[in-house]
């Protein structure tokens, strides 16, 4: 064999070898090159990923001190246009008499009362995240 066969062997050879393991990855690869880029998730099934960007976002339900951080103390830290202050347990105990104890208190803070925005401002705040925060708030 001349040096030039030689070298169109080799050739062949890595030819065939890259032929070889493009077709080992292939399946794989293509599969995940062409998954689809969101999923819809259908309300009462299982939805992968969703736990997922939940968990992402701090887990499901949020601390009473996130909340409170977040959305109620602008207002209920200083006492603004008339909030009862975080931690003055006398005004907020005056309040829970006249709204029916605690869940009076969180059925005004969902629906609002006068300055006090509906579920202050924690528009995404389910119930028992209010109601955490109520409680930590006033001490009750
Ligand atoms: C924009 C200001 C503001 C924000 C933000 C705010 N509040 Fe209030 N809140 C008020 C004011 C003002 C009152 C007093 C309303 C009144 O009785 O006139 C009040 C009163 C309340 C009361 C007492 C209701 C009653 O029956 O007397 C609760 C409970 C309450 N807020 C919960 C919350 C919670 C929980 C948050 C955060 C998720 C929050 N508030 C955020 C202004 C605010």
């Amino acid at each position: 064999m001349n040096l030039i066969n030689k070298m169109l062997v080799a050739k062949a050879a890595l030819l065939a070898l890259w032929a070889v393991s493009a077709q080992a990855a292939t399946n794989d690869d293509i599969a995940e090159r062409i998954k689809p880029v969101g999923e819809v998730c259908v309300m009462g099934q299982e939805c992968k990923g969703v736990e997922a960007v939940a968990a992402a976002a701090g887990g499901g339900a949020r601390s009473a001190d996130d909340v409170i951080a977040k959305h109620c103390n602008a207002c209920h830290g200083a006492g603004v246009l008339g909030a009862p202050k975080i931690g003055d347990g006398a005004a907020w105990k005056a309040r829970a008499d006249a709204a029916g104890g605690i869940d009076g208190l969180l059925k005004h803070a969902i629906s609002g009362i006068n300055a006090m925005p509906p579920k202050g401002t924690c528009g995404d705040c389910s119930d028992d995240e209010l109601k955490g925060a109520i409680e930590k708030m006033s001490g009750l």
